[in-house]
């Protein structure tokens, strides 16, 4: 499969070395120096583009890749408003779309225990949920797309949360997401309902960034040559 990476930052270089190990050639690679090669007639070359880069860069990278018709797997997370039109265009074009807050299979394995929990948890008035998570100091976005993912899977379960906040509060319709910048963390999150009786916490520690690289090439293999939106229950079979 010939892959073209947009992003070659932490991401694109750990994607690019699980993208050879599994044999695939990666024909491009796309950062600020180089931008202006990402063209229609250089896409058109690649199977799928796999994007990493930034939250004020995706929109525009993902938009141009799909109107070359080329299916897309894009990992960068902070830019949820510009996903539902993202979907749209893949659509309107014919191709694909995967986007994944996180690639990892334990990260999309504990998607579903968080919505077990939860799923528990709603109408017990004796726990407080609270959120926690904690990345490197170089991360643009805050809170994290996972805990985003997780926080609005807890508020839709939970009859009495209504969204999500940055920092502690003490409005209990909101839960609130902790979040803290300490270098070298790949990604730690934490769910956590706490009573006078006792605490339930369910956590995911990432060791290093293999598990998104790994994630990401084992969903542009499964989208490439597909036509519709996809996520990664889908690539994993998760039902
Ligand atoms: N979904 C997941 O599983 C997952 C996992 C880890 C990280 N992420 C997300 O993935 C993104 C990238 O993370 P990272 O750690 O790889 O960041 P990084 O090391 O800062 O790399 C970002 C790369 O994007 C490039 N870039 C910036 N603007 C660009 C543009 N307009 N067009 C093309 N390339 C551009 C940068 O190029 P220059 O260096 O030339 O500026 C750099 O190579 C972040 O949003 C992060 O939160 C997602």
């Amino acid at each position: 499969m010939n892959i073209a990476l947009i992003g070659y930052g932490k991401m694109g270089k750990a994607i690019e070395e699980i993208a050879i190990q599994r044999g695939h050639q990666v024909m491009m690679r796309i950062g600020t120096a180089n931008r202006h090669e990402l063209n229609p007639g250089n896409l058109r070359r690649a199977d799928v583009v796999i994007e990493f880069t930034r939250p004020d860069a995706a929109r525009q990278n993902v938009l141009e890749c799909l109107d070359a018709g080329i299916p897309v797997v894009c990992g960068t997370t902070g830019w949820n408003d510009g996903l539902p039109a993202a979907k749209m265009k893949a659509v309107e074009n014919d191709t694909a779309l995967l986007w994944a807050s996180n690639f990892s299979v334990g990260v999309n394995i504990f998607f579903e225990v968080n919505k077990l929990l939860a799923s528990l948890m709603n109408g017990r008035q004796e726990y407080e949920v609270s959120m926690e998570e904690i990345h490197h100091t170089q991360k643009k976005d805050s809170p994290s797309g996972t805990a985003i993912s997780l926080a609005e899977q807890v508020i839709d379960s939970l009859d009495n949360k209504k969204h999500w906040i940055e920092g502690p509060t003490t409005n209990p319709e909101l839960l609130p997401i902790h979040t803290q910048r300490i270098d070298p963390y790949p990604g730690t999150h934490s769910v956590k309902y706490h009573s006078a009786i006792d605490d339930i916490e369910i956590i995911h520690t990432a060791h290093n960034r293999k598990g998104f690289a790994t994630g990401a090439v084992l969903a542009a293999e499964f989208i490439a040559g597909k036509k519709g939106i996809f996520e990664m229950k889908d690539v994993l079979g998760i039902r």
